[in-house]
């Protein structure tokens, strides 16, 4: 389907190229084969928040950005395609993840000819919405089936305090967005601690005169103020006395092209740091992750569960924290997670969500209403997942609760594939499989190919850690 939208567009051979040649899982449902265990060290694909900002902002920045690491999904491909739709020239490297990209000249910036379509990313579509504005052009915003089911209000309701001017289908794309002035720098408060919502606004405030500033209720990642910083922009933050964070940008910022190495993305590492944890005898390294202490949230929960889990080389990549990590089968335990958490692993939840099934005991997860409009209603999606295992599971509006099997559960397991209903959300057909590999279940996902939206080689990194997985329907050996 991605593949037919892009022929009409003449800016799309790279692209579809690497769409083809990054997907390797077809849309059939497919079996996981049991337990074995895992060994060996693996580099995951590189972090997607990192790789749409190194992309827009290399768009965005004076002279050439060279990335290292860019992760080849397809959400960061979408906004490949609209930078370029946008004027920059973007070029793949010598090598995997290496890509050059020259910016527009932002004072002469153009409305794109067609829609930018961003496919399946909420990132994606969010965050360009805001630099669109912030150049004081127009274009039209559309997605995919889940995508246009999102809510955009997020970002056009902080916009319009911004003068800028939109249209939405009641909040939904598609967007346009109007050409006209540029926004003039504010201060912008957000309800809910969203990176996306925040890199948006300081996006939008780039080529303002003076301080834009945005106050969001606690710490989201910072990937954005981060790479701006690194691109030249001045940037501040701090803590504020009620606890709520701020953001600062002077401008208008002057942004010159940089070189930006992305490292692993922790939210990919999560699916085989539960798989490590869970399948008896496992031991892996995960080579270079990163470590920003708002992506982190996943390891310090898994820790609190009693994971064996080490940090190794903890060192600096590009601005950010990075790692090598050691992951060990472990013996589990339930646990409370608070709202608190959730900002620094906000879609983590569908691998916790396996973890505490494998866990002695009751895992509450609170403050989970986000989960509701990610790429799928991830709290229904990974309750019914658990259900279908015969796991013991309850939800509320913003909280899932799990009552955990312990290792013994896989032993109880029928023969009959478990149908996965994903909704086409990459994360909760990864968390299936590796929850078939825990409970040594066949599971069959109804959509193996979203998995491409984040993890291309998913399922190919999975086996070079000792995992088997068929296509087809075969059943359990
Ligand atoms: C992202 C922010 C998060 C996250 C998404 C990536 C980003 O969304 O769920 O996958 O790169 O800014 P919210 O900003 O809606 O929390």
């Amino acid at each position: 389907m991605f593949q037919r939208r892009c022929q009409n567009d003449f800016s799309c051979p790279t692209v579809l190229f690497q769409l083809q040649s990054v997907n390797p899982v077809s849309n059939n449902p497919l079996a996981v084969q049991p337990r074995f265990r895992l060994g060996g060290t693996l580099r995951v694909p590189g972090d997607k928040s990192i790789s749409h900002r190194a992309l827009i902002l290399g768009s965005l920045a004076q002279g050439r950005t060279t990335i290292e690491g860019l992760l080849e999904g397809e959400d960061v491909l979408h906004t490949l395609q609209a930078m370029r739709a946008l004027g920059a020239q973007i070029e793949q490297g010598t090598h995997a993840g290496q890509w050059n990209v020259t910016g527009i000249n932002t004072g002469t910036a153009c409305s794109p000819q067609g829609p930018l379509d961003f496919g399946n990313s909420g990132t994606g579509v969010r965050l360009v919405m805001g630099m669109v504005a912030g150049l004081g052009i127009g274009a039209d915003f559309i997605g995919d089936d889940s995508l246009s089911g999102r809510p955009m209000g997020r970002v056009l309701d902080p916009l319009h305090t911004l003068d800028v001017k939109t249209d939405s289908h009641d909040g939904c794309l598609p967007v346009t967005i109007h050409a006209g002035a540029r926004p003039t720098a504010q201060s912008s408060e957000i309800s809910i601690a969203s990176a996306q919502v925040k890199s948006a606004l300081l996006l939008a405030g780039l080529n303002a005169h003076g301080v834009t500033e945005v106050i969001e209720p606690a710490l989201s990642r910072d990937h954005t103020e981060r790479m701006l910083t690194a691109f030249g922009a001045h940037v501040t933050s701090d803590v504020l006395s009620d606890g709520r964070h701020r953001v600062r940008l002077s401008g208008p910022a002057m942004l010159t092209g940089t070189s930006v190495t992305v490292p692993g993305d922790p939210s990919s590492a999560a699916f085989p740091i539960t798989a490590a944890l869970c399948i008896p005898g496992s031991d892996i390294v995960l080579e270079g992750v990163l470590m920003n202490p708002a992506r982190t949230g996943f390891i310090t929960i898994a820790k609190r569960m009693g994971g064996q889990i080490d940090i190794l080389r903890p060192r600096k990549s590009g601005g950010e924290d990075i790692a090598d990590i050691r992951v060990r089968a472990s013996k589990l335990v339930g646990v409370r997670t608070e709202p608190e958490i959730v900002p620094s692993m906000v879609d983590e939840f569908p691998a916790l969500a396996v973890l505490a099934s494998f866990a002695e005991g009751v895992t509450d997860m609170r403050g989970l209403g986000e989960l509701r409009v990610k790429e799928s209603d991830r709290i229904a999606r990974s309750e019914d997942l658990l259900r279908s295992m015969g796991i013991n599971v309850q939800s509320g509006a913003d909280w899932l609760r799990v009552e955990g099997g312990g290792s013994s559960r896989g032993k109880a397991a029928s023969d009959e594939p478990v149908p996965v209903r994903t909704d086409g959300d990459h994360r909760i057909a990864m968390a299936a499989l590796i929850l078939g590999m825990v409970f040594s279940r066949t599971v069959h996902v109804d959509n193996m190919a979203s998995i491409a939206t984040s993890y291309p080689g998913f399922c190919d990194d999975m086996r070079s850690l000792g995992a088997k997985f068929q296509t087809g329907m075969e059943t359990r050996t």
